[in-house]
């Protein structure tokens, strides 16, 4: 047993190794939402984090950076294609996801999900200081619960699910869903992005164990489980910050400049990944064009794609299929010099990122269904002068924060180009009202408010060694 107080336990830790032809590592950022949320957090925690380097084979030593403890945990290359690209990403993520891509099951990916999660909840029950605060992250750990309380039922054990919970009739579909279920309820507190995800959560455990779960809270033995919607956010002050800067205001500038100062620059960006509703978006892109609705060069679309899973098969596929239709918009409306759609396969750094949100008159974030979204969150935030317009997914888990955005449905190709058009068109006066209204909801209810809220409510007392609020403001 070791002695660490607070414990993050998530699939990836916040950086990947890269390993040169030679053998030399470097270590880079990973992708995606949880990182962003969670990283701020750690820091001002000083936590350890327990998770997956990104590589195969062995896993690094462990090792601190800004304050936070990363211990690596080793995956062999057959763990990376059947516990993550497999069951975590074929089956779970488009079964959670509303099934908007066909999930696939298959027996020996159930087999390394279940060892994976096993050597998870042993590192951590190894390095778990007694009576520690232990908060395992995502769809990816779902065994890791039970599993951790079995061996130390000292410890307090949250989970929050970063994605969306499926309801009922989905849920049953998935091989092992009585070992998934009673796995999370190894939590003290199971949390997730919505009120209706943790609705869904509860009515399982009625409809597959027999329980009777009263309000947020169901009895389990003798322990009593709460699940309830903590929905994540942002460091919305170190994006107001990064955005204020002169070298993001000038590079915005130069971004519209070198695209030849179109009237309306549209953005997406995403993980190129198919519940994002990429393809959707594209589409209602080029029917604008053709419809004569908008016209190239007053009118651009950049979209920022971030390689994602690239060897899992429906990620292949939507690659191919994107790149095709950027492929055929360009050819179609583009001039020479002028391109129709900017299509970036890139990861950028916050500078960059914040420049092009900056520059953008339309943010499209477009996702067929999605947790939360903190893309849409950190353009908001970016908004230096107040004068951007967002278009926001009814599926996505922040149109319940931002409600103040041109909210669209991206299973209606109609409506998301009216959408476009309304947000593109607006006055002034109307988008800055919206983005005001949005700027100041974030400002008090960003990343520190929502892990002090899951916190609380794991019954981490504020003073505790195990959980050092810091710079965390009231949860109030
Ligand atoms: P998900 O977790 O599904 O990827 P989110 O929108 O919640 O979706 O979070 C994505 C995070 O990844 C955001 O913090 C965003 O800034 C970051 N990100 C997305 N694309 C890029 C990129 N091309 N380069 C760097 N960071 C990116
Ligand atoms: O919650 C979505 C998620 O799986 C997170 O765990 C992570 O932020 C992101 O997607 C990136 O996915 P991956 O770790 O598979 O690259």
């Amino acid at each position: 047993m070791s002695n660490a107080q607070f414990i993050v336990v998530a699939n990836r830790l916040p950086v990947d190794a890269v390993v040169d032809a030679e053998g030399n590592r470097t270590w880079r950022r990973s992708p995606g939402g949880l990182v962003t949320a969670l990283e701020p957090v750690l820091q001002a925690n000083r936590g350890t984090w327990i998770g997956w380097a990104g590589t195969a084979g062995a896993a690094p030593e462990p090792f601190e950076s800004d304050g936070v403890t990363l211990l690596p945990v080793e995956l062999s290359e057959n763990e990376i294609f059947r516990y993550y690209e497999g069951f975590s990403n074929a089956s779970l993520w488009p079964l959670y996801h509303d099934a908007v891509e066909p999930r696939v099951f298959r027996r020996s990916w159930w087999k390394s999900y279940y060892e994976v999660n096993e050597r998870f909840a042993e590192v951590c029950a190894r390095e778990a200081a007694p009576g520690a605060v232990v908060w395992i992250q995502d769809y990816q750990l779902q065994l890791v619960p039970g599993m951790l309380r079995e061996r130390r039922p000292d410890l307090r054990i949250g989970f929050f699910l970063h994605i969306p919970f499926p309801p009922v009739e989905l849920f049953m579909q998935l091989p092992h869903r009585m070992e998934i279920l009673k796995g999370l309820l190894g939590a003290d507190l199971v949390g997730f992005q919505r009120p209706l995800a943790a609705q869904n959560f509860l009515a399982l455990t009625r409809h597959l164990l027999g329980y009777r779960p009263r309000g947020h809270y169901v009895t389990v033995d003798d322990r009593l489980v709460r699940a309830d919607a903590f929905p994540i956010s942002i460091d919305t002050a170190a994006n107001e910050e990064v955005a204020g800067t002169e070298r993001v205001r000038q590079r915005a500038k130069e971004i519209r400049a070198e695209l030849g100062e179109p009237e309306t620059i549209f953005l997406g960006v995403d993980r190129l990944d198919y519940t994002k509703g990429i393809e959707v978006r594209l589409k209602a892109f080029r029917e604008l064009l053709e419809d004569g609705r908008l016209e190239v060069p007053k009118a651009v679309m950049i979209q920022v794609a971030t390689p994602s899973r690239e060897r899992v098969d429906q990620y292949v596929a939507l690659r191919e299929r994107v790149e095709r239709e950027v492929g055929r918009i360009n050819g179609e409306y583009g001039q020479v010099g002028l391109p129709a759609v900017h299509y970036l396969h890139q990861s950028f750094d916050r500078y960059e990122l914040a420049a092009l949100y900056q520059a953008a008159d339309v943010m499209a974030v477009t996702p067929l269904r999605d947790g939360m979204n903190l893309v849409a969150k950190e353009y908001v935030a970016s908004q230096a002068d107040n004068r951007g317009a967002l278009v926001l997914s009814e599926f996505a888990g922040a149109a319940g924060d931002l409600r103040q955005a041109f909210l669209v449905n991206p299973h209606d190709l109609t409506d998301l180009k009216d959408g476009f058009v309304t947000a593109a068109t607006a006055s002034a006066d109307d988008k800055m009202k919206r983005m005001r209204a949005m700027r100041r909801y974030l400002r008090k209810h960003d990343v520190s408010r929502w892990a002090r809220s899951f916190l609380t409510a794991l019954g981490v007392p504020e003073r505790s060694a195990a959980y050092n609020p810091g710079s965390l403001p009231s949860a109030d």
